[in-house]
């Protein structure tokens, strides 16, 4: 069985960022498994369909006429042959993404999608439920997080070298409730596995955090 580390966590704890990092240390596959509600919302949109259709979802999630390519070492999705990467991140279709990720049928339908990324030598994957539901055996979970203040500060930080203005009061109060709704959601709430390593990276950088993951995977002999 190929070997998976699962990397869960809430809003900007910045798992996307320390998966990437990891993956490439390792020379193993990623699979970013929020980008794949975000097609899915992007694609309804597209479609026409409404985001509380859940036959219709659930047809449009087997199909997802979805391909990603790596190029200069970056990610591309191509969504019907279009570069939907960067409109993917938006606020908007993250808004879309969290619609249809509270219904069973559509994560279910998505489910085999997100196992098959699973190919040697291995696969680092993030999201939300990677650990608790999607891949329940993977040898190294982590549940990563950081204070609503600290990952409000980075995503202030985000939107400004972006060139957008952002008020970080405003941000720590979005955190929360995005946190809230996460938590109390009836269908795969935000939780850490009960054999997650839980990593607070309130006070640590990103080499650090990507440096213990990579120690508790050689401890493991993952690498
Ligand atoms: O991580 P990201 O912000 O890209 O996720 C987009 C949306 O998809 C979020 O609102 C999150 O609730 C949902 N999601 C999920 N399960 C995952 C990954 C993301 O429900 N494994």
């Amino acid at each position: 069985m190929t070997a998976v580390i699962t990397i869960d966590g809430p809003v900007s704890s910045g798992k996307g960022t320390v998966a990437r990092r990891v993956a490439g240390a390792l020379g193993w596959h990623l699979l970013d498994s929020g980008a794949l509600y975000r097609l899915l919302g992007l694609h309804a949109r597209n479609c026409g369909v409404a985001l509380d259709d859940e036959p219709a979802l659930v047809a449009l999630a087997r199909e997802l006429p979805v391909r990603f390519r790596e190029a200069q070492g970056e990610m591309v999705i191509l969504l019907q042959d279009q570069d939907v990467s960067d409109i993917l991140r938006t606020e908007e279709v993250g808004e879309l993404a969290s619609r249809v990720a509270v219904l069973q049928p559509v994560r279910d339908a998505l489910m085999a999608r997100q196992k098959a990324f699973a190919e040697p030598p291995g696969l680092v994957a993030d999201g939300r439920d990677m650990g608790t539901v999607v891949f329940t055996g993977a040898p190294l979970k982590i549940y990563l997080t950081a204070s609503a203040e600290e990952r409000a500060r980075r995503r202030y930080n985000q939107l400004k070298d972006k060139g957008f203005g952002a008020n970080l009061a405003a941000l720590v109060e979005d955190i929360r409730a995005r946190d809230d709704r996460d938590i109390n959601r009836p269908v795969a709430p935000l939780r850490p596995a009960d054999d997650a390593v839980q990593i607070d990276s309130t006070d640590m950088s990103v080499d650090d955090v990507v440096n213990r993951i990579l120690d508790e995977a050689h401890q493991r002999q993952l690498a």
